[in-house]
């Protein structure tokens, strides 16, 4: 093997190393303050507290990832990819660096054992699935639904770009969490109504922030078990990254409720990512094969491709109509048959 095939291989295996990096940069709000403009690493230092002699190498290490940069001596400033770890960013990336480096990569140290079992981290622990591991923890939730919707800020705009959500009544988001998506739905349509629906511990945060966007008398959040029912209140009904979180049956017995809870004309939406037949050594494929890891660890979901989407909506009583790429999401429009 040639050496830089093998240094190629290293900085694969060390690339925890940066995780860990950027979730300290993250926990000290370090591009919070540095977003209106350079400042010098003594200023830094005093109002994070960390010691300057470490700092200075933790901006360095930074700085070689394409973080910030060292404008003059001892001064620092954000580049535009260090400016997406401000939690004032639009879109912001700052809870998914903490949410990854404190459940997701302690998570992932245990793959062995799933891939040796095929089960779920939850699994192996006693639990029905990681959203019941995940229950007794509110901490966690917090940290779970805030890095959610920082990955639902990622698609956001791309989504109002591609669909047109102009001709639906009332919107329900199923799984909806804290109310990130159908906030900026909501907000660029100000004649839709909405509904999160999501279990009883997602209330306090959506209502906060629908509150917040100032869209509350119209966008409400209800509480419930979308394996057991869906509320009959939408024309139209969106899950993102939602069916991934599970396998083929318990996907059938979510998509079968919404189906029973859509009127005959309604809709459904799936924002998810297509898996690719046969991934390549890219970025985006890499993206969703790690991500596909990642449901087979937590939640016991997968990635799926396209033919496996339009296969389970034509199980559970759906057509599929359009499948537009957004990023490295797609909608997946489907209709009741
Ligand atoms: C991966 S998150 C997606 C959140 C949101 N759709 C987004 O993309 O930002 C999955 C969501 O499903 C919710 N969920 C899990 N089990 C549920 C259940 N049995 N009934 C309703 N919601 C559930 C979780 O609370 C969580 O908000």
């Amino acid at each position: 093997m040639s050496s830089p095939a093998a240094l190629t291989l290293l900085d694969l295996i060390q690339s925890h190393r940066i995780t860990s990096a950027i979730y300290v940069a993250a926990k000290l709000g370090i591009a919070d303050m540095l977003l209106d403009g350079a400042k010098p690493l003594d200023d830094i230092a005093a109002s994070t507290g960390a010691d300057r002699q470490a700092l200075a190498r933790l901006l360095a290490a930074l700085s070689t990832i394409g973080l910030c940069k060292r404008t003059a001596q001892d001064r620092y400033t954000l580049t535009e990819t260090g400016a997406a770890l401000a939690s004032t960013a639009r879109p912001s990336c700052k809870a998914w660096a903490i949410f990854e480096a404190e459940m997701l990569q302690r998570s992932w140290s245990g793959m062995l054992e799933t891939i040796m079992t095929g089960k779920t981290a939850a699994q192996l622990r006693g639990f029905n699935s990681s959203f019941d591991m995940m229950a007794g923890a509110p901490d966690q939730v917090r940290m779970f639904n805030a890095a959610m919707a920082d990955l639902t800020g990622l698609v956001t705009a791309d989504l109002l770009e591609a669909y047109d959500f102009g001709r639906i009544a009332h919107l329900m988001d199923v799984g909806g969490g804290s109310g990130e998506l159908i906030g900026a739905v909501a907000t660029r349509y100000p004649q839709v109504r909405g509904t999160v629906f999501d279990l009883v511990r997602c209330g306090e945060a959506a209502n906060a922030h629908l509150a917040g966007l100032g869209i509350a008398d119209r966008v409400a959040f209800q509480a419930g078990d979308f394996f057991v029912s869906v509320p009959a209140v939408a024309d139209a009904i969106i899950l993102k990254s939602v069916i991934h979180d599970w396998d083929d049956q318990r996907s059938d017995v979510i998509l079968r409720n919404c189906r029973l809870a859509l009127p005959a004309n309604g809709s459904l939406l799936l924002v998810e990512r297509i898996m690719p037949e046969a991934p390549m050594p890219c970025d985006a494929d890499r993206s969703h094969a790690f991500s596909d890891l990642n449901m087979l660890r937590g939640p016991g979901g997968r990635e799926r491709t396209e033919a496996q989407y339009r296969g389970l909506l034509m199980q559970a009583g759906f057509r599929t109509t359009s499948i537009t790429p957004i990023g490295r999401f797609a909608v997946i429009e489907a209709v009741p048959v």
